[in-house]
């Protein structure tokens, strides 16, 4: 168990100490209207601009200038590979070949994407399990694909029970895999719960559907960047995400895809498109398809050449800190959030994210019991930048890579004030 305390010094000294404290500066910190940088919380929702974004985006902005289409050829960093420059870095962070990963679209078009190949529902094995409070926009794409299918998502899709909290526990996993298993054909969840901040058990929960005959994807949206994984290793199916949060790869920029190796000889329909087309015989007046082997086999367009110069800026920046590092300061940041709440003893606020580090990422949700919004204005007209999920789920995320002790205790001293009031 990790010990905090609640003093100002402490949290200075805490920042002197952390060997990760020189990632702050190469980002660019959301501002106050007084020009001093706001206490950033919402990298969960957007990252902070990477300072490198600018030059990265402008060396493409002048190749285009100078080359024109050439520049798909370039010497250096060819448009027509230039997906290959993060693939290797993303690997790392996801814990797969990069061979697995590979960057398109956004997440919930690769949710679609990988459902066409991933859902195979039959008369008996068509249900899909998902957890509470599931991200909308997966629940709308769950459903549509179970309709498409001529399915009722009433009685396809199956919700793991929760608290009061909206927490799942994890022997409800277990129990119905064990009771409905043989029913479902693919167990869909996200890695961290957008509302609650809870984190799942990958390994354990791949291998038990996998048990049943169950194939299974992992949304990563708040898990990428954030929690380390090991995603080949658990034998996950396939994972999607998008790159805007804890990836700061900037507003709707590219989401990402991971396809295990053991599926990339599979004979799966799936939906094609000329990206995905082998790169030998792409330009070829060629009508019989070739799939990419690998994650790169799913993709239908070229990428967006700014938005990856953009992502690559900050993997660049995850590869230098490295994710074990990261996170280890991220579960004593976010401890000691966790401690500095409760050390407020808020009559109004209450930590509903699970304690253990295992069971969650950076994020802390907060119950407000009273006012939700009021209390959030306030944060903000204070320099304290969260956000609120309605209707009163106060979501507030320190990021290791910017975010400071110093951060956390100013915040503790305002909910103080708030408490005192
Ligand atoms: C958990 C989760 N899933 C899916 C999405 C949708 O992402 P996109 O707009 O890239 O499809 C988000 C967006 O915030 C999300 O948080």
């Amino acid at each position: 168990m990790e010990s905090y305390a609640l003093d100002a010094d402490y949290a200075l000294l805490q920042d002197q100490k952390d060997v990760l404290r020189d990632f702050r500066d190469k980002f660019y910190i959301p501002k106050q209207s007084n020009g001093q940088d706001t206490h950033y919380f919402t990298g969960n929702s957007l990252g902070a601009q990477p300072k490198d974004v600018v030059p990265y985006v402008m060396k493409e902005l002048e190749t285009w200038k100078y080359l024109g289409v050439e520049g798909h050829h370039q010497n250096g960093s060819p448009w027509i590979l230039y997906q290959q420059l993060l693939t290797d870095k993303a690997a790392d962070l996801i814990g797969g070949k990069p061979t697995e990963v590979v960057f398109m679209n956004s997440l919930t078009v690769n949710l679609h994407l990988m459902l066409v190949s991933f859902y195979r529902p039959t008369a008996t094995r068509y249900k899909i399990l998902i957890n509470a409070n599931l991200f909308p926009s997966d629940y709308y794409a769950l459903c549509s694909v179970v309709k498409f299918h001529g399915l009722d998502p009433a009685k396809a899709i199956v919700v793991l029970p929760a608290s009061n909290k909206g927490i799942v526990p994890a022997e409800e996993i277990d129990t119905i895999l064990h009771n409905e298993g043989a029913s479902i054909a693919l167990v869909m969840m996200e890695a961290i719960n957008y509302y609650s901040g809870q984190a799942f058990d990958i390994a354990h929960i791949t291998k038990m559907a996998h048990q049943q005959g169950c194939v299974v994807g992992f949304d990563l949206a708040h898990a990428m960047g954030n929690r380390e994984l090991t995603l080949h290793e658990d034998q996950v199916d396939f994972a999607v995400w998008c790159s805007y949060k804890y990836l700061n790869g900037g507003p709707g920029t590219i989401g990402g895809c991971f396809v295990h190796q053991k599926h990339h000889k599979d004979d799966l329909p799936r939906l094609a498109g000329w990206w995905g087309h082998e790169l030998q015989t792409r330009f070829m007046n060629n009508l019989e398809f070739k799939p990419i082997e690998g994650a790169e086999g799913w993709q239908l367009s070229n990428p967006s050449i700014l938005s990856l110069a953009c992502l690559r800026a900050s993997l660049d920046i995850f590869q230098q800190a490295g994710m074990k590092r990261l996170r280890e300061k991220s579960i004593r940041l976010t401890g000691y959030l966790e401690f500095l709440v409760n050390a407020v003893d808020h009559p109004n606020l209450s930590v509903i994210t699970p304690q253990q580090a295992s069971e969650r990422g950076c994020q802390l949700t907060l119950l407000v019991k009273h006012q939700a919004g009021d209390l959030l204005e306030r944060l903000k007209c204070a320099g304290f930048i969260c956000d609120l999920r309605p209707p009163n789920r106060l979501r507030i995320a320190p990021v290791p890579l910017y975010n400071t002790f110093s951060d956390v205790y100013e915040l503790y001293r305002f909910l103080k004030q708030e408490a005192d009031k």
